[in-house]
């Protein structure tokens, strides 16, 4: 228990999210450095630029976790950082709770159960090490609980992100019922036939925990829906289906929804620097005068890495004309490595790779450039190349790389869009939607992209974009504290 008097109870608003805004790294001789993180929550935060607002966040490794440990009252120095006006806490949790909590039951159980992923025959297996797990999972809820209470002003508003903090909304207002309590959800919502394979306690303590906000908001309307028949399913809760509410025990929460939209002005600015433009130079290199299809993902199963590559073999075994003609760029970043499964649905990526590459590759022409390494220059310098872009995740609860393509495309780009993607809702007139299960309709879809008339691809890329950038960062962020 740290002495935390001097910064308690001063934050007018608040977010909480296991992943924060900054992350650290050791360098050989042993000194921190700090880097900043991306993703909409960054920047949509920017917006409040009050100096009293605080980030509560996890440390996610030992260098993070250094760095809350030397840190007064857990708050970070970020001066000299453009990480926008607010502070920055890290909370310093144990490391096995830590893991327990984030790989064991946001991860492997509760991402999976929203995504859709379980092979069910054999998994998930609710058994004594999950409920270990669970019991680390509600530990890493207080934490956030207790610092979020100590952090906030009187009657302040308290932003709690996702599936890692379902906890959070219930145990605030517990201890703090002055505050206003929003809790987001930026992943699908499972249907109640599926979500209630998880043990009925525990699924009922998900539900129960986001209900103890006043608001708690999705990123599509079916999201919200299907949480709410959860709710109606498992807690027996009044639901109003129109207005969007669900009571239970004389309690009313609010759902909401807020489609997340691509950052055009930092996107634009980012993506003509010259660290892309080098970048892009390369990758014209490499490609010449042939068609591109790009894909940009975590390596994270719900993306649908390896369908995605099976699609393109389809396409090159049916449509021999391409031959020579269409390189296809995929970039799977690392992600989750904790996880065997993840590990084990890289090397699957690698391996269909190799095959591909085996099958049609001729001293001149490579048809498929695969990295695994991060470099965001490098994505974006493959956005503004694309010709074809394929976004063809199981499920999704947005995609921003579906919004983010349509706003850099130097030329116009058709996009390949799965249905089960939350952006589709929003894409789909100027989309090429696909079911992302049938490879042979998703290969029939990328020729249909790359044979669009250029005239066409950009007409329909100045309309996606103007959909993709309907509600940017700022103003999301801003929406959701407004309708607190
Ligand atoms: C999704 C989740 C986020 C998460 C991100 C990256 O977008 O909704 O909460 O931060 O994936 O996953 P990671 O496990 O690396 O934080």
């Amino acid at each position: 228990t740290t002495n935390r008097s001097s910064v308690t109870g001063t934050a007018p608003v608040l977010v909480a999210s296991n992943r924060g805004p900054v992350s650290f790294s050791t360098a050989d001789d042993g000194t921190l450095t700090l880097r900043r993180g991306g993703g909409g929550l960054v920047s949509g935060l920017s917006a409040i630029d009050d100096p009293n607002a605080v980030w509560v966040c996890a440390a996610l490794d030992d260098s993070d976790r250094r760095a809350a440990a030397e840190a007064p009252h857990g708050r970070l120095d970020l001066t000299g950082h453009e990480v926008g006006g607010q502070a920055v806490r890290m909370l310093d949790i144990d490391p096995l709770t830590f893991a327990r909590a984030y790989n064991g039951v946001a991860n492997s159980t509760l991402w999976f159960v929203h995504h859709l992923l379980y092979a069910t025959p054999t998994a998930p297996s609710f058994d004594a090490a999950f409920r270990t797990e669970w019991a680390a999972y509600r530990a890493y809820n207080e934490a956030f609980a207790e610092a979020l209470a100590a952090e906030a002003a009187p009657n302040a508003a308290v932003l709690v992100q996702d599936y890692h903090l379902s906890l959070v909304p219930a145990l605030l207002r517990e201890a703090r019922p002055d505050l206003r309590i929003g809790h987001f959800s930026h992943t699908p919502w499972a249907p109640p036939e599926y979500y209630r394979m998880l043990p009925d306690d525990v699924a009922r303590a998900v539900l129960t925990g986001i209900l103890g906000a006043d608001r708690a908001g999705f990123l599509t309307q079916r999201w919200a829906r299907a949480f709410a028949a959860c709710c109606e399913d498992l807690l027996g809760a009044t639901v109003d289906h129109d207005a969007l509410t669900v009571t239970v025990d004389g309690r009313t929460t609010r759902l909401g929804v807020h489609a997340l939209g691509a950052d055009a002005d930092f996107l634009r600015e980012r993506a003509h620097r010259p660290d892309v433009d080098e970048r892009l130079a390369a990758l014209r290199a490499a490609v010449g005068d042939r068609r591109t299809i790009v894909r940009v993902d975590r390596t994270e199963l719900s993306k649908n890495i390896v369908r995605g590559l099976q699609a393109y073999r389809h396409l090159l075994r049916t449509r021999p004309e391409w031959h020579d003609r269409v390189v296809h760029i995929a970039f799977a970043y690392p992600s989750r490595t904790d996880l065997a499964e993840y590990r084990a649905y890289t090397a699957a990526v690698q391996r269909l790779a190799e095959e591909i590459d085996a099958e049609f590759a001729t001293p001149a022409w490579r048809p498929l450039i695969l990295h695994v390494d991060d470099d965001f220059p490098r994505s974006l310098a493959a956005y503004r190349l694309a010709d074809v872009a394929l976004v063809n995740p199981i499920r999704d609860g947005m995609n921003l790389v579906a919004k983010e393509v349509p706003v850099v495309s130097d030329h116009g780009c058709a996009l390949v869009l799965s249905r089960e993607a939350g952006a589709h809702a929003e894409l789909k007139d100027d989309a090429l939607t696909v079911n992302p299960y049938d490879v042979i309709a998703t290969a029939e879809a990328l020729h249909a992209g790359l044979t669009m008339s250029p005239e066409e691809r950009a007409d329909r890329t100045k309309r996606l974009a103007a959909a993709a950038t309907a509600l940017p960062p700022q103003q999301w962020f801003l929406d959701q504290l407004n309708a607190l």
